[in-house]
């Protein structure tokens, strides 16, 4: 999918928080440039930190992934407002943090307001939730968000199609993630296929 509404590029809005798993993130952003799609970014300080601990990546390697990115307290950028038209958007990893305020309508980052506004214009929201154990409260939170129309997807794997490594786990749950938000995958083996 490259095209979207009157012809512009497909946009996706990826958030990215401080739960372990910044390789979900980091993957999505590939494969929506592969697949033609315009990525809206923003990472939050957390998230900052887990892409120091987690990879090699510098903030600069991560930011020209994307074809647009925010900072998390730029609570006037385009993707702050419902006007702007995208496909959705996926929180990948989503910390329990995010969660909650996503959850209770709390836009006190432009991560969580454009997670906000994707569920008022009743776009999709892709949550991919890190955390376990989980407590009643993660457990409520997550419910909040799936009555409000968004979509929790913890990244767990699944191990039919026998992964050969780390990343082919991961591409699996990402490639999951995309095809909710309508995004195709090329070449992403499916059971059955
Ligand atoms: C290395 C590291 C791993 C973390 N892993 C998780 C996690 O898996 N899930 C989670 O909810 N929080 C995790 N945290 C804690 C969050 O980063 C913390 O709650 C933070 O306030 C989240 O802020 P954010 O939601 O604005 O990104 C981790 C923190 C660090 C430093």
């Amino acid at each position: 999918m490259s095209q979207g509404v009157d012809e512009q590029p497909t946009r996706l809005v990826v958030g990215i928080s401080g739960a372990t798993g910044i390789a979900y993130g980091v993957r999505a952003l590939e494969f929506a440039r592969k697949a033609g799609v315009q990525t809206h970014l923003v990472v939050t300080p957390a998230g900052q930190q887990t892409r120091q601990y987690e990879t090699e990546l510098s903030a600069k390697d991560l930011a020209a992934m994307a074809d647009v990115v925010y900072r998390p307290s730029d609570i006037g950028a385009a993707i702050a407002s419902g006007s702007f038209r995208t496909a959705g958007m996926l929180v990948a990893p989503c910390s329990i943090r995010t969660l909650s305020a996503i959850a209770y309508s709390n836009g006190d980052n432009l991560l969580t307001r454009a997670a906000d506004v994707t569920l008022k214009e009743r776009r999709r929201l892709v949550l991919l939730v890190r955390e376990t154990p989980l407590t009643l409260g993660h457990l409520r939170a997550m419910t909040a968000v799936t009555e409000m129309g968004g979509i929790v997807m913890p990244p767990v794997p699944a191990f039919y199609l026998r992964p050969g490594s780390i990343d082919e786990l991961v591409d699996h749950t990402v490639a999951r993630a995309l095809d909710l938000l309508g995004i195709d995958v090329p070449d992403m083996p499916r059971w059955g296929e």
